[in-house]
């Protein structure tokens, strides 16, 4: 665990903040002396997400409802930012969408919903979050939320692993053409994790549950507070000379997938 106050000051955005992996990384975050912007499509999860920090951590917090797909929108939350806190220091493209759906049968509003999000809107995010930390000339932080089905291929998912595989092409792209601005670019790729989102589509039957578990060497699903605990320590001065890099946290899931299948056990 990173050492209190290890992110003092930085002001972070954080899209898809008010729940799940989101929200478990905006509460490491305050809990580690940052500032933060939660940007969400859902101004419902946005409040309670803000007072729980709030209450918690006694964080400054601002909430701006955003949809990543469209740049004006995000425009308006980085300036919103930017006016509120002063600088953008630390961008996690976290916000995502997605549905199982067999590739012969995904029309083209459904491919490009997804892929708008999740591609589209990382680039947008952080085209409009970079301009800003170039600006400043004080260097920042990107963080992606990938997968990594982005490099096995995802049967039933298409949509999302192309999309996901473009963001780590971005990643590694920006780490080098930003460098220079002292802006690092980073990703985590994490396995199964135990957000009511991913419980209730993912594994909603104890059947579906197990028969995943099997596929998961290290034999549990991951929690929420490991993956922002990993997220910080990547945006943080810790992790300095680290750039372009996916880190996996999948309890070995995909490597398990080669030569003999189910987890190898
Ligand atoms: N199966 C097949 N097609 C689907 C679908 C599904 N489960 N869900 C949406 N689509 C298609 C729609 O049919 C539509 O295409 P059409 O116009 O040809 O019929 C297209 O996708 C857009 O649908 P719409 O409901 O307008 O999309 P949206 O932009 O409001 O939302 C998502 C799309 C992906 C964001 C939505 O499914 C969602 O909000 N998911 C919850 C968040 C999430 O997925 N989190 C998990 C992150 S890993």
């Amino acid at each position: 665990m990173l050492p209190d106050r290890t992110l003092d000051g930085r002001v972070a955005i954080i899209t898809g903040g008010g729940t799940g992996i989101g929200r478990a990384i905006a509460l490491e975050y305050a809990r580690l002396g940052a500032r933060l912007v939660l940007a969400s499509r859902s101004p419902e999860h946005l409040e309670p997400a803000a007072e729980e920090l709030r209450a918690t951590f006694g964080a400054e917090v601002l909430t701006a409802p955003t949809d990543v797909r469209v740049p004006e929108q995000v425009e308006r939350l980085c300036e919103e930012t930017v006016r509120r806190f002063g600088s953008i220091d630390i961008l996690v493209n976290n916000a995502a969408g997605n549905f199982f759906c067999p590739a012969e049968k995904l029309s083209p509003n459904g491919w490009q919903a997804v892929v708008n999000i999740v591609l589209n809107g990382t680039f947008y995010c952080s085209r409009a979050a970079g301009l800003r930390m170039i600006a400043g000339g004080r260097g920042g932080n990107i963080l992606n939320l990938v997968a990594t089905y982005a490099w096995t291929g995802g049967p039933g998912t298409i949509h999302s692993a192309c999309a996901k595989a473009g963001v780590v092409c971005m990643t590694r792209t920006l780490a080098v053409e930003w460098a220079h601005h002292k802006i690092r670019v980073n990703a985590i790729a994490p396995g199964p994790v135990e957000t009511e989102g991913a419980g209730s589509k993912l594994w909603a039957t104890p059947e579906v549950r197990s028969a995943m578990l099997k596929t998961v060497p290290r034999g549990r699903i991951g929690i929420p507070e490991e993956i922002a605990q990993a997220s910080a320590y990547l945006v943080s001065d810790f992790a300095d000379f680290i750039t372009g890099e996916v880190l996996v946290m999948d309890g070995g899931q995909w490597l398990g997938k080669g030569m003999f299948g189910e987890g190898n056990r």
